[in-house]
């Protein structure tokens, strides 16, 4: 992980729009981006546009961070990256392979399992995905791998069966469920960074409750820095999408300007109780 990150640029949703705010997101300052190799959700290609036009204008490519996902079928539409009939470790690589060629690069920082495939359980084609993505770690063709919407149960046992140790969680992070505690303290004891999404639109209670805005006008900051500065605070890495270039120029420098203090991070953190 880049020392400097303290915040990821998310594209999904974006579609035709991906290479224009992306494109936005690296001149505001980001140096982080998170994708997926899913078209339903997210476009590879066009943050893969934006990314070249930047590298062939000297954009070093060491200095950015790039993650992408492997999305089992249940989560794809008919544009599929890889042969449904095919083994999962081929899917993996296959799916892998073209995230590739779509970011222009030929490693990735993160590569992620988008979701396991039982809520309960993890089965054996998630441990064959896993086991694929080793295989891209032990080769050099990515830094680190982890997991996504994933809970206590699939953690432990990825983590207890992994050879290459999961080094990312990446969750839809509700105030309302503790802020993920169970699964958070896991990655904190673990030394697993936990990528924290929807923190806005997860916790609009939170986001624009009175107290929240006090702290923002106390700050002089908005009731979106203050969340994110949270999550930040208690060990997260969190993700904006945001499609506003103004809020995308902000929420990364306001992070950087202010700090809360004990109280005000365990009024957010214990906004529920
Ligand atoms: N692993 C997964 O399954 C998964 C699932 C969901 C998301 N993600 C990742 O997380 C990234 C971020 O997604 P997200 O769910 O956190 O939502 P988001 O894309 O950051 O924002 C969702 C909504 O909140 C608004 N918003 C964002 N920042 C705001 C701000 N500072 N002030 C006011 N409104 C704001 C956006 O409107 P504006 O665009 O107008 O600001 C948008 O309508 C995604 O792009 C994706 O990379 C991963």
């Amino acid at each position: 992980m880049l020392d400097s990150v303290s915040f990821i640029y998310g594209t999904a949703w974006k579609k035709e729009e991906t290479e224009r705010l992306v494109n936005e997101a690296i001149k505001a300052g980001f140096k982080s981006f998170d994708t997926a190799n899913q078209k339903k959700h997210y476009r590879e290609d066009y943050m893969g546009n934006a990314l070249k036009k930047h590298f062939d204008n000297g954009l070093d490519r060491n200095s950015i961070f790039l993650q992408s996902k492997f999305t089992h079928i249940q989560g794809q539409d008919h544009r599929l990256p890889y042969n449904p009939e095919d083994s999962f470790t081929e899917k993996t690589l296959s799916s892998f392979n073209s995230t590739l060629k779509n970011l222009h690069t030929d490693y990735l920082d993160s590569f992620l399992i988008h979701g396991p495939s039982y809520s309960d359980h993890v089965c054996d084609d998630d441990m064959e995905v896993w086991q694929a993505m080793e295989g891209l770690v032990q080769k050099g063709k990515v830094k680190k791998i982890g997991l996504s919407n994933i809970n206590i149960i699939h953690l432990k046992k990825f983590y207890d069966e992994a050879e290459v140790k999961p080094s990312f969680v990446q969750n839809r992070c509700y105030a309302n469920r503790a802020w993920d505690h169970e699964v958070h303290e896991y990655c904190l004891k673990n030394n697993i960074t936990y990528q924290g999404f929807s923190l806005l639109t997860a916790n609009q209670d939170v986001w624009h409750s009175d107290k929240v805005s006090n702290i923002s006008k106390k700050y002089n900051v908005t009731p979106a820095d203050v969340i994110y500065k949270f999550a930040n605070q208690i060990g997260m890495l969190p993700l904006t999408g945001t499609t506003n270039i103004t809020r995308m120029k902000s929420n990364l420098t306001n992070i950087d300007t202010f700090e809360l203090n004990d109280e005000e991070v365990s009024l957010i953190k214990n906004f529920f109780l």
